[in-house]
């Protein structure tokens, strides 16, 4: 019998994570032969289990809070994605440890693939300045959107990104601000994405986002996802704007963590509606 490639997604906590799951569908969805488990990383040897994964044969791994600015640290190199600080992705071979960052493909992928809405000349409202914030800006750059506004609770985070990616804003062609809740320009927004850690104690980002910002021609897109819409999505669904989960975005980022590991990239769009069907039932 074939000897199968291992992978596996480290994070701490780890039971929740549905990264195994997707891989197995990717994997006969494609016929590659992969075995992909889960780590349970210490806090404080985050590294130390890395290379004993690689020392055992493991071929790639992805990353998981609260290790991916460590992954970025100990990465041999770095792919342009990664570059704003933070690595979802290891694939380890002759050249060393290569780390990539694919959750703002992901989450590009989700709104345009599967969700069916171009960015492309769209206005677009990004409300968090984290990791989770910084790491979708070059992604949704590179979609040509005509504007993309930074939001936070603390505006100095939200300033510090516009300073950090001014100049890739200008490249693309982008007009390009943030602060704080008066940062939010007047009029709809094509498409909201909400990167604050805010839907994790159900609350609603800070500072509270102008009502005006959300229409019927809005796309509203929380990156968390749970059993019911979180509470961002309920309210936008009440301003009439359409809302989506980020359980599209973690599919996505999966699927290109895959192709990126075999070369082959599996349909995710497929995989969402099997996992979208298996939350509801257990509800
Ligand atoms: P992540 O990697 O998930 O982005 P992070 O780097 O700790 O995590 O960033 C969390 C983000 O969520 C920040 O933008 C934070 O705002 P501050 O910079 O003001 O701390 C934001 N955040 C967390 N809880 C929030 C809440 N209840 N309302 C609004 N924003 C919140």
């Amino acid at each position: 019998m074939s000897q199968k490639d291992r992978y596996a997604v480290i994070g701490n906590p780890i039971e929740h994570s549905k990264s195994p799951w997707i891989h197995a569908k990717f994997a006969e969805q494609t016929d590659e032969l992969i075995q992909y488990g889960r780590i349970l990383g210490p806090l404080d040897g985050f590294t130390r289990e890395v290379k004993a994964f690689i020392a055992s044969g493991g071929r790639g791994m992805n990353v998981t809070v609260p290790f991916k600015l460590e992954a970025y640290a100990l990465a041999d190199s770095l792919s342009p994605r990664a570059a704003a600080g933070a690595v979802n992705t290891l694939a380890f071979g002759p050249d060393g440890v290569c780390g990539d960052n694919t959750d703002g493909v992901g989450l590009v992928r989700d709104i345009e693939v599967n969700l069916g809405v171009s960015l492309k000349g769209a206005r677009v409202l990004l409300l968090g300045a984290g990791g989770a914030a910084r790491g979708v800006v070059l992604p949704i750059f590179d979609r040509a959107p005509a504007a993309l506004t930074i939001v936070n609770r603390t505006a100095a985070k939200a300033h510090q990104l516009v300073d950090q990616f001014a100049r890739d804003a200008a490249e693309s062609g982008v007009r390009f601000s943030g602060g704080g809740a008066d940062s939010v320009e007047a009029g709809q927004y094509d498409v909201i994405v909400n990167a604050t850690a805010g839907s994790l104690d159900a609350a609603l980002p800070e500072p509270d986002c102008e009502d005006t910002a959300f229409g019927a021609g809005t796309l509203a897109y929380d990156m968390m996802y749970g059993a019911q819409p979180t509470v961002f999505m309920q309210h936008a669904e009440k301003l009439g704007a359409r809302a989506a989960d980020g359980l599209g975005m973690l599919v996505e980022q999966a699927a290109e963590s895959f192709f990126i590991w075999r070369g082959v990239r599996p349909d995710g769009g497929a995989v969402l509606r099997e996992l979208r069907q298996m939350l509801a039932a257990k509800t």
